[in-house]
Protein backbone atom coordinates (compact mmCIF):
# COMPACT_ATOMS: atom_id res chain seq x y z
CA UNK A 1 0.00 0.00 0.00
CA UNK A 2 1.18 3.45 -1.41
CA UNK A 3 2.42 5.48 1.89
CA UNK A 4 3.49 8.90 -0.05
CA UNK A 5 1.30 11.34 -1.76
CA UNK A 6 1.89 11.73 -5.51
CA UNK A 7 1.04 14.01 -8.50
CA UNK A 8 -2.27 12.97 -8.11
CA UNK A 9 -2.93 14.31 -4.48
CA UNK A 10 -2.32 17.58 -5.04
CA UNK A 11 -3.58 20.39 -7.12
CA UNK A 12 -1.40 22.50 -8.75
CA UNK A 13 -3.10 24.81 -11.20
CA UNK A 14 -2.03 28.22 -10.69
CA UNK A 15 0.66 27.25 -7.77
CA UNK A 16 4.20 27.94 -7.29
CA UNK A 17 5.70 24.07 -6.98
CA UNK A 18 9.12 23.44 -6.01
CA UNK A 19 10.24 20.38 -8.17
CA UNK A 20 13.64 19.10 -7.06
CA UNK A 21 15.16 16.60 -9.95
CA UNK A 22 18.79 15.49 -10.53
CA UNK A 23 20.60 16.95 -13.09
CA UNK A 24 23.65 15.44 -11.84
CA UNK A 25 24.48 14.83 -15.49
CA UNK A 26 28.30 13.84 -16.50
CA UNK A 27 29.89 16.30 -18.86
CA UNK A 28 32.61 15.54 -21.01
CA UNK A 29 34.41 18.25 -22.67
CA UNK A 30 31.06 20.56 -22.87
CA UNK A 31 28.97 18.29 -23.78
CA UNK A 32 26.46 15.81 -21.80
CA UNK A 33 27.72 12.17 -22.63
CA UNK A 34 24.48 10.51 -21.11
CA UNK A 35 20.97 12.73 -21.02
CA UNK A 36 19.09 10.31 -19.39
CA UNK A 37 18.23 11.72 -16.09
CA UNK A 38 16.56 14.71 -17.95
CA UNK A 39 14.88 12.47 -20.46
CA UNK A 40 13.25 10.63 -16.77
CA UNK A 41 12.75 14.13 -14.92
CA UNK A 42 10.65 15.36 -18.64
CA UNK A 43 6.62 13.42 -17.67
CA UNK A 44 6.78 15.17 -14.35
CA UNK A 45 7.42 18.23 -15.39
CA UNK A 46 4.95 18.31 -18.62
CA UNK A 47 2.49 16.70 -16.57
CA UNK A 48 2.88 19.49 -13.92
CA UNK A 49 3.10 22.42 -16.37
CA UNK A 50 -0.16 21.14 -18.42
CA UNK A 51 -1.76 21.45 -15.59
CA UNK A 52 -0.97 25.04 -14.82
CA UNK A 53 1.71 24.87 -12.58
CA UNK A 54 4.51 27.50 -11.93
CA UNK A 55 7.38 25.03 -12.26
CA UNK A 56 10.31 25.85 -10.21
CA UNK A 57 13.61 23.35 -11.15
CA UNK A 58 16.37 22.83 -8.28
CA UNK A 59 18.86 20.76 -8.69
CA UNK A 60 22.78 19.51 -7.07
CA UNK A 61 25.13 19.42 -9.80
CA UNK A 62 28.93 18.46 -8.83
CA UNK A 63 30.00 19.03 -5.41
CA UNK A 64 31.24 22.98 -5.23
CA UNK A 65 31.20 22.52 -1.39
CA UNK A 66 29.03 25.61 -0.43
CA UNK A 67 30.80 27.94 -3.12
CA UNK A 68 29.97 29.52 -5.86
CA UNK A 69 31.61 27.43 -8.80
CA UNK A 70 31.04 28.70 -12.70
CA UNK A 71 32.17 24.71 -13.81
CA UNK A 72 29.18 23.41 -11.52
CA UNK A 73 26.76 26.29 -13.21
CA UNK A 74 23.08 24.51 -14.28
CA UNK A 75 22.96 27.05 -16.87
CA UNK A 76 24.29 25.05 -20.22
CA UNK A 77 22.06 22.30 -18.65
CA UNK A 78 18.82 24.47 -20.04
CA UNK A 79 18.90 23.44 -23.45
CA UNK A 80 19.13 20.36 -23.24
CA UNK A 81 16.40 20.11 -20.48
CA UNK A 82 14.43 22.43 -23.06
CA UNK A 83 14.83 19.53 -26.05
CA UNK A 84 13.59 17.00 -23.34
CA UNK A 85 10.80 19.30 -22.55
CA UNK A 86 9.57 19.25 -26.40
CA UNK A 87 11.25 22.64 -26.79
CA UNK A 88 9.71 24.29 -24.15
CA UNK A 89 11.06 27.68 -22.99
CA UNK A 90 13.14 27.39 -19.76
CA UNK A 91 13.51 30.69 -17.78
CA UNK A 92 17.02 30.65 -15.26
CA UNK A 93 17.80 32.32 -12.34
CA UNK A 94 21.21 32.55 -11.05
CA UNK A 95 20.53 31.71 -7.75
CA UNK A 96 18.49 29.40 -5.77
CA UNK A 97 17.20 32.22 -3.41
CA UNK A 98 17.09 35.63 -2.68
CA UNK A 99 15.78 38.60 -4.75
CA UNK A 100 17.10 36.60 -8.39
CA UNK A 101 15.26 33.72 -7.89
CA UNK A 102 12.22 35.71 -6.56
CA UNK A 103 12.41 38.03 -9.73
CA UNK A 104 12.14 35.16 -11.90
CA UNK A 105 10.09 33.27 -9.99
CA UNK A 106 7.71 36.23 -10.13
CA UNK A 107 7.58 36.18 -14.20
CA UNK A 108 6.70 33.07 -14.31
CA UNK A 109 2.93 32.24 -15.86
CA UNK A 110 1.02 29.38 -15.28
CA UNK A 111 2.25 26.57 -17.57
CA UNK A 112 5.65 28.45 -17.21
CA UNK A 113 8.93 26.46 -15.92
CA UNK A 114 11.96 27.74 -14.66
CA UNK A 115 15.33 26.16 -13.84
CA UNK A 116 17.23 28.17 -10.80
CA UNK A 117 21.09 27.46 -10.07
CA UNK A 118 22.62 24.34 -8.39
CA UNK A 119 21.52 24.41 -4.67
CA UNK A 120 24.66 23.74 -3.54
CA UNK A 121 26.61 26.88 -4.27
CA UNK A 122 24.89 27.31 -0.45
CA UNK A 123 26.86 25.31 2.27
CA UNK A 124 23.36 25.14 4.06
CA UNK A 125 22.55 22.91 1.12
CA UNK A 126 24.11 19.67 2.49
CA UNK A 127 24.18 20.78 6.17
CA UNK A 128 20.23 21.12 5.47
CA UNK A 129 20.25 24.38 7.16
CA UNK A 130 16.73 25.55 8.24
CA UNK A 131 17.08 28.73 7.06
CA UNK A 132 18.63 27.97 3.76
CA UNK A 133 15.45 25.50 3.67
CA UNK A 134 13.13 28.50 4.42
CA UNK A 135 15.07 30.72 1.73
CA UNK A 136 14.21 28.33 -0.63
CA UNK A 137 10.22 26.98 0.39
CA UNK A 138 9.74 30.69 0.04
CA UNK A 139 9.61 30.81 -3.57
CA UNK A 140 6.98 27.83 -3.60
CA UNK A 141 3.51 26.93 -2.41
CA UNK A 142 4.42 22.62 -2.94
CA UNK A 143 7.13 20.78 -3.01
CA UNK A 144 7.35 18.01 -5.08
CA UNK A 145 10.70 15.29 -5.11
CA UNK A 146 11.62 13.94 -8.22
CA UNK A 147 15.32 13.36 -7.55
CA UNK A 148 15.26 9.57 -6.53
CA UNK A 149 18.94 9.47 -7.35
CA UNK A 150 19.73 12.20 -4.63
CA UNK A 151 17.11 10.65 -2.17
CA UNK A 152 19.78 9.23 -0.01
CA UNK A 153 20.65 12.88 1.18
CA UNK A 154 19.28 14.33 3.68
CA UNK A 155 19.50 18.15 2.20
CA UNK A 156 17.87 21.21 2.34
CA UNK A 157 16.36 20.54 -1.27
CA UNK A 158 15.38 16.96 -0.59
CA UNK A 159 14.61 16.41 3.16
CA UNK A 160 14.87 20.22 4.69
CA UNK A 161 11.48 21.62 1.82
CA UNK A 162 9.59 18.22 2.23
CA UNK A 163 9.39 19.50 5.96
CA UNK A 164 8.22 22.87 5.21
CA UNK A 165 5.65 22.27 2.09
CA UNK A 166 3.03 20.30 1.32
CA UNK A 167 4.96 17.60 -0.26
CA UNK A 168 4.48 14.93 -3.57
CA UNK A 169 6.77 12.39 -5.25
CA UNK A 170 6.87 13.10 -8.73
CA UNK A 171 6.25 10.10 -11.41
CA UNK A 172 10.29 8.94 -11.69
CA UNK A 173 10.35 9.08 -7.93
CA UNK A 174 6.88 7.22 -7.42
CA UNK A 175 8.01 4.73 -10.23
CA UNK A 176 11.18 3.96 -8.64
CA UNK A 177 10.01 3.49 -4.95
CA UNK A 178 6.80 1.35 -6.45
CA UNK A 179 9.57 -1.32 -8.24
CA UNK A 180 11.57 -0.94 -5.17
CA UNK A 181 8.26 -2.03 -2.84
CA UNK A 182 7.43 -4.62 -5.23
CA UNK A 183 11.34 -6.16 -4.98
CA UNK A 184 11.77 -5.67 -1.25
CA UNK A 185 8.44 -6.23 -0.13
CA UNK A 186 6.74 -8.85 -2.16
CA UNK A 187 9.55 -10.37 -4.09
CA UNK A 188 9.68 -13.68 -6.22
CA UNK A 189 12.54 -15.59 -4.20
CA UNK A 190 15.26 -16.32 -4.63
CA UNK A 191 16.06 -12.58 -4.29
CA UNK A 192 19.67 -11.93 -4.77
CA UNK A 193 21.62 -8.18 -3.60
CA UNK A 194 24.91 -7.20 -5.43
CA UNK A 195 26.68 -4.29 -3.14
CA UNK A 196 29.91 -2.54 -4.53
CA UNK A 197 31.92 0.57 -4.60
CA UNK A 198 34.71 1.71 -2.17
CA UNK A 199 33.34 1.94 1.42
CA UNK A 200 31.29 -0.18 3.94
CA UNK A 201 31.43 3.10 5.82
CA UNK A 202 28.61 4.48 3.60
CA UNK A 203 26.43 1.37 2.93
CA UNK A 204 26.07 -0.10 7.10
CA UNK A 205 22.37 0.96 7.17
CA UNK A 206 21.86 -0.44 3.18
CA UNK A 207 23.82 -3.71 4.24
CA UNK A 208 21.81 -3.96 7.15
CA UNK A 209 18.72 -4.01 5.80
CA UNK A 210 19.36 -6.39 3.07
CA UNK A 211 20.59 -9.07 4.79
CA UNK A 212 17.45 -9.11 6.47
CA UNK A 213 15.57 -9.25 3.26
CA UNK A 214 17.69 -10.89 0.38
CA UNK A 215 18.49 -14.63 0.39
CA UNK A 216 21.72 -14.32 -1.25
CA UNK A 217 24.40 -10.99 -0.80
CA UNK A 218 27.21 -10.33 -3.30
CA UNK A 219 29.68 -8.12 -1.67
CA UNK A 220 32.42 -7.03 -4.40
CA UNK A 221 34.54 -3.79 -5.09
CA UNK A 222 36.91 -2.12 -2.32
CA UNK A 223 33.91 -3.05 0.51
CA UNK A 224 34.78 -6.26 0.42
CA UNK A 225 38.44 -5.81 1.51
CA UNK A 226 36.84 -4.60 4.83
CA UNK A 227 35.08 -7.76 4.83
CA UNK A 228 37.61 -9.85 4.37
CA UNK A 229 40.11 -8.17 6.50
CA UNK A 230 37.41 -8.62 9.66
CA UNK A 231 37.38 -12.46 8.10
CA UNK A 232 41.28 -12.15 8.82
CA UNK A 233 42.39 -12.55 5.01
CA UNK A 234 45.29 -10.34 4.49
CA UNK A 235 44.19 -8.47 1.70
CA UNK A 236 47.86 -6.52 1.11
CA UNK A 237 47.88 -2.82 0.36
CA UNK A 238 43.97 -3.18 -1.04
CA UNK A 239 41.83 -0.35 -0.08
CA UNK A 240 40.00 -1.31 3.49
CA UNK A 241 38.26 0.20 6.44
CA UNK A 242 40.42 -1.72 8.54
CA UNK A 243 38.97 -0.08 11.70
CA UNK A 244 35.31 -1.22 10.71
CA UNK A 245 36.10 -4.87 11.34
CA UNK A 246 33.04 -4.93 14.03
CA UNK A 247 30.50 -3.52 11.66
CA UNK A 248 31.67 -6.24 8.97
CA UNK A 249 31.62 -9.14 11.49
CA UNK A 250 27.97 -7.40 13.07
CA UNK A 251 26.79 -7.99 9.28
CA UNK A 252 28.35 -11.28 8.97
CA UNK A 253 26.78 -12.51 12.01
CA UNK A 254 22.99 -10.95 10.85
CA UNK A 255 23.62 -12.84 7.68
CA UNK A 256 23.94 -15.78 9.08
CA UNK A 257 21.03 -15.49 11.53
CA UNK A 258 18.85 -14.76 8.46
CA UNK A 259 20.02 -17.12 6.56
CA UNK A 260 21.16 -15.07 3.73
CA UNK A 261 24.52 -16.82 2.01
CA UNK A 262 27.16 -14.19 1.97
CA UNK A 263 28.99 -14.41 -1.13
CA UNK A 264 32.43 -12.59 -0.75
CA UNK A 265 35.23 -12.91 -2.94
CA UNK A 266 37.30 -16.13 -3.66
CA UNK A 267 39.94 -14.45 -6.04
CA UNK A 268 40.90 -11.11 -7.08
CA UNK A 269 42.44 -8.86 -10.12
CA UNK A 270 45.88 -7.66 -8.08
CA UNK A 271 47.99 -5.01 -9.43
CA UNK A 272 51.04 -3.04 -7.57
CA UNK A 273 49.44 0.18 -9.16
CA UNK A 274 46.21 1.46 -10.66
CA UNK A 275 47.21 3.01 -13.70
CA UNK A 276 44.61 2.13 -16.69
CA UNK A 277 46.45 -1.19 -18.35
CA UNK A 278 48.43 -1.44 -15.44
CA UNK A 279 50.05 -5.17 -15.41
CA UNK A 280 47.90 -7.76 -12.70
CA UNK A 281 47.90 -11.07 -12.22
CA UNK A 282 44.89 -13.11 -10.45
CA UNK A 283 45.79 -14.40 -6.73
CA UNK A 284 43.39 -16.30 -4.80
CA UNK A 285 41.64 -14.26 -1.62
CA UNK A 286 44.66 -16.07 0.52
CA UNK A 287 47.23 -15.08 -1.56
CA UNK A 288 47.12 -11.40 -2.12
CA UNK A 289 51.00 -10.33 -2.12
CA UNK A 290 51.70 -7.79 0.79
CA UNK A 291 52.19 -4.97 -2.00
CA UNK A 292 49.27 -5.95 -4.20
CA UNK A 293 45.90 -4.26 -4.30
CA UNK A 294 42.91 -6.46 -5.03
CA UNK A 295 41.23 -3.75 -8.19
CA UNK A 296 38.47 -6.16 -9.24
CA UNK A 297 37.24 -9.21 -8.27
CA UNK A 298 38.93 -12.56 -9.85
CA UNK A 299 37.09 -14.98 -12.77
CA UNK A 300 36.03 -17.69 -9.76
CA UNK A 301 34.18 -15.08 -7.97
CA UNK A 302 32.72 -13.67 -11.32
CA UNK A 303 31.57 -17.17 -12.22
CA UNK A 304 30.21 -17.81 -8.98
CA UNK A 305 27.94 -14.49 -9.16
CA UNK A 306 26.84 -15.71 -12.23
CA UNK A 307 25.64 -18.64 -11.10
CA UNK A 308 23.96 -17.12 -8.28
CA UNK A 309 22.30 -14.50 -10.73
CA UNK A 310 20.53 -17.43 -12.81
CA UNK A 311 19.04 -19.20 -9.84
CA UNK A 312 17.57 -15.82 -8.66
CA UNK A 313 14.57 -14.57 -9.72
CA UNK A 314 15.20 -10.81 -8.34
CA UNK A 315 18.18 -8.67 -8.17
CA UNK A 316 18.84 -5.36 -6.69
CA UNK A 317 22.72 -4.14 -7.49
CA UNK A 318 24.07 -0.96 -6.01
CA UNK A 319 27.70 -0.25 -6.56
CA UNK A 320 30.34 -1.05 -9.16
CA UNK A 321 32.15 -4.71 -8.54
CA UNK A 322 36.13 -3.03 -8.85
CA UNK A 323 37.91 0.10 -10.05
CA UNK A 324 35.62 -0.36 -12.94
CA UNK A 325 36.47 3.34 -14.33
CA UNK A 326 39.97 2.17 -14.97
CA UNK A 327 40.90 -0.96 -17.72
CA UNK A 328 40.85 -3.40 -17.12
CA UNK A 329 39.54 -3.80 -13.54
CA UNK A 330 36.22 -3.05 -15.22
CA UNK A 331 36.19 -6.92 -16.59
CA UNK A 332 34.16 -8.30 -12.63
CA UNK A 333 31.43 -5.25 -13.24
CA UNK A 334 31.13 -5.52 -17.06
CA UNK A 335 30.63 -9.42 -17.00
CA UNK A 336 28.17 -9.07 -14.14
CA UNK A 337 25.99 -6.31 -15.62
CA UNK A 338 26.39 -8.83 -19.02
CA UNK A 339 24.59 -11.91 -17.02
CA UNK A 340 22.19 -9.78 -15.62
CA UNK A 341 21.14 -8.00 -18.20
CA UNK A 342 20.82 -11.46 -20.47
CA UNK A 343 18.81 -12.74 -17.50
CA UNK A 344 16.55 -10.01 -17.56
CA UNK A 345 15.84 -10.22 -21.19
CA UNK A 346 14.86 -13.39 -21.35
CA UNK A 347 12.33 -13.08 -18.33
CA UNK A 348 14.37 -15.16 -15.56
CA UNK A 349 14.93 -12.02 -14.08
CA UNK A 350 13.16 -8.97 -12.16
CA UNK A 351 16.48 -6.41 -11.96
CA UNK A 352 16.94 -3.00 -10.46
CA UNK A 353 20.04 -1.28 -10.44
CA UNK A 354 20.68 2.07 -8.48
CA UNK A 355 23.43 4.87 -7.09
CA UNK A 356 25.22 7.13 -9.17
CA UNK A 357 28.06 4.48 -10.73
CA UNK A 358 25.62 1.94 -11.13
C1 LIG B 1 24.55 11.02 -8.06
O1 LIG B 1 25.01 11.44 -9.14
O2 LIG B 1 24.83 9.90 -7.59
C2 LIG B 1 23.57 11.87 -7.32
O3 LIG B 1 23.27 13.01 -8.03
C3 LIG B 1 24.10 12.22 -5.95
O4 LIG B 1 25.27 12.98 -6.07
P1 LIG B 1 26.24 13.09 -4.83
O5 LIG B 1 26.85 11.72 -4.63
O6 LIG B 1 27.25 14.16 -5.16
O7 LIG B 1 25.39 13.47 -3.63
Amino acid sequence: MRSFRTLDDIKVSGKRVLVRVDLNVPFSVGEISDTSRIESIAPTLLELADRGARVIVLSHFGRPKGRVTPAMSLEPVVPHLSSALGGSEIAFAPDCIGAEARRVVDGLGAGDIALLENTRFHAGEERNDAAFAVAMAELGELYVNDAFSAAHRAHASTTGLAMLLPAAAGRLMAGELAALESVLLTPERPVMAVVGGAKVSTKIDLLNNLVERVDVLAIGGAMANTFLHAAGINVGASLAEKDLRATADAISAKARETCCSLLLPSDGVVAREFISGAVSEICAIDAIPEDGMILDLGPDTVATIKEAIQAAHTLVWNGPLGAFETPPFDAATSATAITAAAETKAGELLSIAGGGDT
